[in-house]
């Protein structure tokens, strides 16, 4: 929001703005307040219910990334804060859903985990500093239940794969921002802390644009 990756927010009024993997819909709720118009996107119906608790007064809907319900050319703008992308084994079915969504000269902007962090452990401590795993494994990374059913899945992509996801997905990248840890900010959680902030990216936020 602080980058104006979508533009200033001046500028957002009005806009039709599709939020993807919205979760509780943070960023549509912001997008609200500059007086856009969201629609906030997910796949589950639990995370769109607690969007709805905690106060969304913009179009909530349960679909699939990769299978949008939406017309050609519905929305001016799409986000995505580690939302979906992160989470399909196909990504370019996902991107080429969002670009024929978009209006002509429309604009997607997604962030997803730093893919450098995938060959460190997620410790915020030095043991966070250490490579432990390739890379460039692309095994993702699956959760199971007791009956070993996988309940949690996410797929490793390196840069360059991320990179050409946005191109076959029929996007230009216009940026790619790796913000850097702020100073002020002191806290630790999960594997995020200023001791691994200020020597590794934490996050890689891609800026695309369609013709
Ligand atoms: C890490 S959370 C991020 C949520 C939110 N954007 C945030 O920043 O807090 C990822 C979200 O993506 C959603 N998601 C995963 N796969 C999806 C898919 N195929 N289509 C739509 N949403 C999906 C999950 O349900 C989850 O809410």
């Amino acid at each position: 929001m602080e980058a104006e990756l979508l533009g200033p927010p001046e500028d957002l009024k009005g806009k039709d703005i599709l939020e993807i993997g919205a979760g509780a819909a943070q960023c549509a709720r912001w997008l609200a307040e500059q007086g856009a118009r969201p629609v906030a996107l997910d796949i589950s119906h639990r995370q769109l219910q607690h969007a709805l608790r905690i106060g969304a007064s913009f179009p909530l809907v349960c679909a699939d990334a990769g299978a949008l319900p939406f017309a050609d050319g519905s929305f001016d703008l799409a986000c995505s804060a580690y939302g979906a992308l992160p989470f399909v084994a196909e990504p370019v079915l996902v991107l080429k859903e969002v670009r024929r969504v978009l209006r002509p000269g429309g604009r997607f902007v997604f962030s997803v985990t730093h893919p450098i962090r995938w060959a460190f452990p997620d410790e915020p401590g030095p043991e966070g500093l250490s490579v432990s795993a390739s890379y460039f494994d692309r095994t993702p990374y699956v959760e199971q239940d007791e009956e070993g059913r996988a309940v949690y899945v996410e797929h490793h992509r390196t840069i360059g794969d991320r990179v050409r996801d946005v191109v076959a997905g029929g996007f230009r990248l216009v940026d790619l921002v790796e913000p850097e840890w702020p100073v002020w900010n002191t806290s630790e959680w999960g594997g995020w802390s200023p001791l691994r902030g200020g020597l590794i990216p934490g996050t890689a936020i891609f800026v695309c644009e369609r013709d």
